[in-house]
């Protein structure tokens, strides 16, 4: 069965993490979802009532159902399912290239489309984390200029950013109000109304379609910032002899004190590359691109306490626990993974990497040698650094990593005593480590 197209009142475009999980939250709460992605594959599974997506508690059912309940259909055209939509939501990312620089390609392509398929009185919002002005500067003026619709009159146009976190997006999605700003007065009334019904969670209208921007980009800032700092307390404690953990817990036992968790790195599609959209656009000096430069100095960091311990790492077989830039998530975009890989290929090591959620040839891919925990080799590994902490991970069993004789905890989790008691030495960052036999 196919919905009716003329009923199709949403369109949802980019069924990624969010878009899909979106999609389905909308066609639960009453509304009719056309939802368009380039790729085939995931247009071809939702259309059978399958969600492509993992680890995300709850979206499988919503899927299946909006799907059988006929309020919800794929299309790979976009121009189609805004032909026959009244609300457009773009949620298609927006990273940046190898020189940081904002790359707006797939973006691009979606307002092109839109402009194709754009009907008098609808309304575009775009969820899409962006640089202020851009909602309206780049693509209002686009979509105005292509279609031949005045922006503010013929088309309304509103921002509204996607704050959720991976593995808990529905639940966010109803307890986080909503940030929503408009273009004019009409674009905004026309999103709130919207959003009231279609999350059924509480609003945060702002007086700018740019205050709402410029809020999602300040929180991920935020993040970096302070994570910054929690990695420089961090590697003082280092040089002090100090356990940074039992520092954080004490400091943070005052209301004012919210120091974050240090760690081997910040990775993953928003809080690495959100910055560089306000280093970009002027913000260039201070702490926001110097939070950039801590973050992303911790893999060297971590190899350079890992070779103060071992020495030379040339001819190591050196084991990286985790590709996802963060744990239970299969994510690589800005993992820090790819950072440790580059330095230690570098350094002539042999490297190896674990993941549970990717396969043998996705880790191939980035130029490693796959390595299951189960295979008899770990025998012969010298190195384990800890990236990212899978649930998997926390009932390990070091006994049959024989030679390895040195462990990174990049993210502070294992039990130093699980670890030493089979002579590996344990290093950590922040924690006093004590010295192993090399
Ligand atoms: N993932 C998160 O945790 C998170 C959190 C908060 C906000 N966001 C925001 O949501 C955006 C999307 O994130 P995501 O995790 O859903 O990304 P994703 O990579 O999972 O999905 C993006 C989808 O867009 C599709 N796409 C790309 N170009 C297209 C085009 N021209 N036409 C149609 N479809 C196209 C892709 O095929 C893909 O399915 C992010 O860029 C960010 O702004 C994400």
């Amino acid at each position: 069965m196919t919905i009716d197209e003329q009923q199709a009142s949403v369109a949802v475009i980019g069924l990624g993490k969010i878009g899909l999980t979106l999609a389905a939250v909308f066609a639960t709460n009453g509304y009719y979802i056309f939802g368009a992605d380039k790729n085939k594959e995931v247009v071809a599974s939702i259309n059978q009532g399958k969600s492509h997506i993992n680890n995300e508690p709850g979206l499988d059912q919503l899927v299946s159902d909006a799907v059988e309940n006929n309020q919800m259909r794929a299309t790979s055209d976009n121009v189609e399912a805004v032909a026959h939509s009244s609300i457009i939501v773009v949620i298609v990312p927006v990273l940046v290239d190898t020189a940081n620089q904002i790359d707006y390609q797939m973006i691009d392509a979606v307002v092109e489309d839109i402009a194709k398929g754009i009907k008098k009185g609808s309304l575009v919002i775009f969820e899409t984390t962006l640089p202020p002005g851009d909602t309206k500067n780049r693509f209002g003026k686009r979509i105005e200029e292509r279609s031949g619709l005045r922006l503010g009159t013929d088309f309304y146009l509103a921002y509204s950013p996607e704050r959720v976190y991976s593995n808990r997006i529905i639940e966010d999605l109803e307890k986080y109000p909503k940030v929503v700003g408009g273009i004019n007065e009409k674009s905004l009334l026309l999103a709130s109304t919207f959003y009231k019904q279609a999350l059924n969670c509480q609003l945060i209208e702002v007086s700018s379609i740019e205050t709402a921007e410029f809020s999602k980009v300040a929180e991920c800032v935020y993040r970096d910032v302070n994570i910054a700092l929690a990695n420089e307390l961090a590697q003082f404690a280092d040089q002090t002899g100090v356990n940074i953990s039992e520092v954080i817990v004490a400091s943070n036992s005052q209301p004012y004190s919210h120091i974050h968790s240090p760690g081997i790195g910040v990775g993953g599609h928003c809080i690495p590359i959100y910055p560089y959209f306000f280093i970009n656009k002027g913000l260039n000096q201070g702490l926001t691109p110097l939070a950039r430069e801590v973050n992303d100095g911790m893999a060297a960091y971590a190899i350079s306490q890992v070779k103060k311990e071992v020495g030379s790492l040339a001819n190591r077989n050196v084991l990286i626990l985790g590709l996802s830039y963060r744990e239970n998530v299969k994510e690589p975009t800005k993992s820090t993974t790819l950072l440790l890989i580059d330095q230690l290929l570098n350094m002539n090591a042999n490297v190896f990497v674990n993941d549970p959620l990717f396969s043998d040839r996705e880790i191939h891919a980035f130029g490693v040698t796959p390595l299951s925990l189960q295979d008899k080799s770990i025998s012969k590994i010298d190195i384990i650094i800890l990236q990212a902490y899978h649930d998997d991970y926390k009932n390990l069993n070091f006994k049959d990593f024989t030679n390895c004789k040195l462990l990174f905890d990049g993210r502070n989790q294992l039990k130093q005593e699980d670890i030493k008691k089979h002579g590996i030495t344990y290093q950590s960052i922040g924690q006093q480590s004590e010295k192993g036999e090399w």
